[in-house]
């Protein structure tokens, strides 16, 4: 017999749409050019890549010109980052400002630069993993190139308040980037409302291809890029266009953004009704993240230390053998037994931040999961608590 499978953890990947699937086929065969050659195979993929690149422009309310494919969500920080960082320097600008909670996407390229002659201030995050705009503010000097701080953040989902950091950056001629790879397809993204300059978006966490991403850069920021060749993407990002991934990445973001409003509203209902459960049935559980200001996919739970001693990788391992996949903190760190850094930035102690869960929820859920979890959760803290 099958056993039943429950796939919580959207916010690390999601399975390929079969309209995404569809639409990409044809062109890993039938036309299969190289978009930078003038003859006709090269046209057929080139108008291809121009009409996905439109797209996803349309999308986020920017021009077709200002977005740039990379293959994913970590090469796009990079490239903003270290690209900014690069040009500001010949102007004689040396200073950055991240916060504490951003991915490992955007903390890593920060701290590669101060290793070559930057300087770094990575703000701080209140209880909710949230920047203030008046930290930032007060960070800005005469030196700082770039801002970036993430949209909305991938562990425990609260949305920061990019519009007010942005107005303050730009008010002093520094440009912002953002990691938008969770927000997108959840809520609304527009890079004009937002304020930002760059903006980092990646396929394989709405239901597109995994492996690529795109780099929105508005026009006229200073940018270097990273990698030297053929001069594809207007010399900003060489090597032979993956023409198949972008028309898959184009049509996730159609379908994601097309569909998002009732999307989003079914998403939180089903995370809703979890947390509600969850917090009837466990009262040593907090919840983690902005109670209201969040997207509606994710729920973030941490067992407080001081009431309940519980590892999170025990819970997790736990959940997957009666079938559930969820995180116990970033994905992208899973293997790793370091507490979640954005949780201990939110002000978790070492312990508590280790006994964390998250859920994320997407397409396949369906309510009769929420049931399934929060019995499943329930009987697996009544073996592990308290012999
Ligand atoms: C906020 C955020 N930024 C960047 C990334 C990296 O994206 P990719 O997997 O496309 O490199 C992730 C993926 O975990 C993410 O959640």
């Amino acid at each position: 017999m099958h056993m039943k499978r429950i796939y919580l953890d959207h916010t690390a990947t999601t399975p390929l749409d079969p309209r995404v699937l569809a639409a990409m086929t044809p062109y890993f065969s039938s036309t299969f050019g190289n978009a930078s050659s003038v003859h006709w195979f090269g046209q057929q993929a080139k108008i291809a890549l121009e009409r996905a690149r439109a797209a996803i422009a349309q999308a986020i309310g920017a021009q077709p010109g200002e977005v740039f494919f990379t293959s994913g969500g970590t090469e796009s920080d990079n490239f903003a980052i270290k690209g900014v960082a690069y040009a500001a320097k010949k102007k004689g600008k040396n200073h950055l400002i991240t916060s504490k909670a951003e991915h490992h996407a955007v903390l890593e390229p920060c701290e590669h630069l101060t290793e070559n002659g930057f300087v770094l201030d990575s703000l701080s995050v209140d209880g909710k993993g949230l920047v203030a705009p008046e930290h930032v503010k007060n960070a800005i000097n005469d030196s700082t190139c770039l801002v970036s701080t993430m949209h909305a953040n991938n562990e425990v989902g609260s949305i920061s308040p990019l519009q007010e950091v942005s107005r303050i950056a730009r008010e002093r001629g520094v440009p912002v980037h953002t990691d938008a790879v969770q927000s997108l397809g959840k809520i609304p993204v527009n890079v004009d409302e937002l304020g930002v300059d760059l903006m980092t978006i990646s396929a394989h966490k709405l239901y597109g291809p995994k492996g690529i991403g795109a780099l929105y850069i508005r026009r006229g920021t200073g940018i270097e890029p990273l990698l030297q060749g053929g001069g594809q993407e207007r010399g900003k990002r060489p090597g032979t266009e993956n023409v198949p991934l972008a028309v898959g990445f184009a049509k996730a973001v159609e379908l994601a953004v097309g569909e998002m409003k009732e999307e989003s509203k079914r998403l939180a209902s089903l995370r809703d009704a979890l947390e509600m459960r969850i917090r009837d049935e466990c009262p040593k559980v907090i919840i983690n993240g902005h109670p209201t200001n969040r997207l509606p996919h994710i729920l973030n739970i941490s067992f407080d230390s001081t009431k309940i001693s519980l590892e999170g990788d025990v819970l997790l391992m736990n959940m997957d053998l009666r079938g559930i996949a969820v995180s116990s903190g970033s994905a992208c760190t899973s293997g790793s037994v370091q507490p979640s850094h954005v949780l201990l930035a939110m002000g978790r102690d070492e312990k508590t931040a280790k006994a964390s869960l998250r859920f994320a929820f997407g397409r396949s859920n369906v309510p009769e999961d929420v049931d399934f979890v929060a019995q499943n959760l329930h009987a697996i803290l009544g073996g592990m608590s308290n012999p």
